[in-house]
């Protein structure tokens, strides 16, 4: 089941076993959903800025990691996207990331630029995805 959450302990909890390198945004547009199976398994975590949109992590607990829990929370927040009628969807994910970079690329991400340096000392792509 996927449903809209507000920031909250057990998130942050969750991010930072799961997840230790994310800092959490201070973000009034943010949109959060979980994927819940007796407790919270993934999450994702989204702005829409008016006509365009930021994907800003999805993560999945490592146990129920290729279960396509990743895929159906990227589909929830894409449909959101949708319906809010932007334009645009960007992120920025590690450039030796693969599993993440493969799962935008599934749902129709695109590389478009390098940002050096981006996650401390690590390099960033930004990937983008037009909606027509
Ligand atoms: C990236 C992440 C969210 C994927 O979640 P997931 O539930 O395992 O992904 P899914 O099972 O839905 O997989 C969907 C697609 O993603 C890609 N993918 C997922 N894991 C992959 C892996 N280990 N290697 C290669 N491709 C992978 C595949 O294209 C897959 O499609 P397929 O099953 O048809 O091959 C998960 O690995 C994760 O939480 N990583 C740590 C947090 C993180 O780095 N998040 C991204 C940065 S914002």
């Amino acid at each position: 089941m996927i449903e809209f959450r507000e920031h909250s302990t057990t998130i942050d909890t969750i991010l930072r076993e799961n997840f230790g390198g994310y800092q959490q945004q201070n973000d009034p547009f943010e949109k959060i959903a979980v994927y819940y199976l007796n407790g919270i398994v993934g999450l994702v975590s989204y702005s829409i800025i008016y006509d365009r949109a930021e994907i800003n992590y999805i993560l999945v607990v490592n146990k129920y990691r290729r279960q396509n829990i990743g895929g159906k929370l990227l589909n929830f927040a894409l449909k959101d996207i949708f319906k809010n009628k932007c334009k645009t969807i960007s992120l920025e994910v590690e450039e030796d990331n693969i599993p993440a970079i493969k799962l935008y690329e599934k749902y129709g991400f695109i590389k478009k630029a390098v940002r050096d340096k981006y996650y401390n000392n690590k390099n960033a792509i930004l990937m983008v995805k037009e909606l027509r």
